[in-house]
């Protein structure tokens, strides 16, 4: 019989997706976006991206199985995410997800966004190795983890920011450089004609001294993230002009670059320090081209293989949970009941995410 195709659901912020996947293989999927409607406030607005999802959630699952050859009876199982994300966006998912499940008869799963953007991989390269050091780079989060079996092992943090995160420092930057929202590929856009070295923006975190002041690894700095001095300074900068023209391109091609060294300096001192020799970069700022070609080159000068979802695979999408829930079915993992709740500001434990009622009081 086969494992069953897995329809994911995602919906935590602007992008309502629907993925289809068997199997590890992607099968369709399809994404809309409310971005369109958030511009002119410079920022996601929770009640607009919830009533987008309330319009786009139906068409999309219909599109997305059109462009897989499938019927709404093939689905086997469905997996939609929990949390973390916006309180009300995710209840349309949930809700969606939890009509689909009863209606076909087929197992819920609940499943962590980060777990998401991790597995998005695996439908572009296959399998992760065991184990895998993975940077999490999102609008909402910087973390490295060691992930072993995504499925069944337990996640562990090796480190987080300690204050905004490298996409929350991109949107920003670009408001303030009067970029139009979503900042990072505006920023990403801007810097192609711009001078890297321009602007000597600070490289947060990165220097040995800093290893005192927050938990450290072994190694010569701390392994925390830090953007909000990185977010002031490129501020700062743009005041400075007043009255003057901003070199936009110089200032959003240094931010980047600063960016992207702080990330993937980090990201490769942690492989050597645990001994990892893969390291897959994923979420929303994997798709930054420097960030991808730092990357890539500082992973080859140090012997690290790496691996970076395409960039329609880092933005937020439905095929990404559902290839957490084809992991999890694979791996006979237990659904999820039927009245399970979100959970808006979960953090990353296990892939999967199956809060009910008290879960939901947790403080931020
Ligand atoms: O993973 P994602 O789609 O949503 C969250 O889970 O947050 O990430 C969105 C973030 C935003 O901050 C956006 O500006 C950033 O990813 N982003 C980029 C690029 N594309 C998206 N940042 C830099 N360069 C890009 N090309
Ligand atoms: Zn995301």
């Amino acid at each position: 019989m086969g494992s069953p195709v897995v329809l994911g659901i995602e919906s935590s912020c602007d992008e309502t997706g629907a993925g289809l996947v068997r199997e590890g293989r992607l099968l369709g999927h399809v994404v809309a976006s409310s971005m369109d409607e958030h511009a002119r406030y410079g920022g996601v607005v929770p009640e607009i991206a919830a009533r987008a999802h309330v319009h786009a959630l139906t068409p999309v699952v219909r599109r997305a199985l059109d462009e897989a050859g499938l019927r709404m009876s093939d689905v086997g199982a469905v997996a939609v995410t929990t949390g973390p994300g916006l309180s009300g966006a995710l209840q349309v998912g949930l809700a969606g997800a939890k009509s689909l499940a009863y209606a076909l008869d087929v197992p819920l799963y609940g499943v962590h966004h980060l777990a998401g953007h991790v597995a998005a991989d695996t439908l572009e390269h296959g399998p992760l190795p065991d184990p895998c050091m993975v940077l999490v780079v999102s609008g909402g989060h910087t973390s490295l983890l060691l992930v072993r079996d995504l499925a069944r092992d337990p996640i562990v943090h090796l480190s987080d920011t300690l204050d905004d995160a490298a996409g929350e420092c991109f949107d920003k930057v670009a408001r303030v450089f009067g970029l139009p929202y979503p900042g990072g590929p505006a920023i990403d856009r801007a810097a192609r004609d711009g001078d890297p070295a321009a602007v000597p923006f600070p490289r947060p975190l990165t220097a040995p001294r800093d290893a005192a002041h927050t938990h450290s690894f072994p190694s010569s700095f701390s392994s925390s993230f830090s953007f909000s001095g990185l977010k002031t300074a490129a501020a700062r900068w743009a005041e400075g002009h007043a009255g003057r023209p901003l070199p936009v391109a110089d200032g959003a091609a240094s931010l980047q670059e600063a960016v992207a060294d702080v990330l993937t300096r980090k990201a490769v001192a942690a492989c050597r320090e645990h001994g990892v020799r893969t390291l897959v970069v994923v979420g929303g700022v994997a798709a930054n081209s420097r960030v991808r070609a730092l990357a890539e080159e500082r992973c080859r000068a140090a012997g690290i293989a790496l691996r970076v979802p395409p960039p329609r695979l880092c933005t937020d999408n439905g095929a990404m949970i559902a290839a957490v829930g084809d992991l999890l079915v694979r791996a006979g993992a237990d659904p999820a009941p039927l009245n399970m709740s979100i959970d808006p500001s979960a953090p990353l434990e296990t892939a999967s995410l199956h809060p009910v009622g008290a879960a939901f009081g947790r403080a931020a």
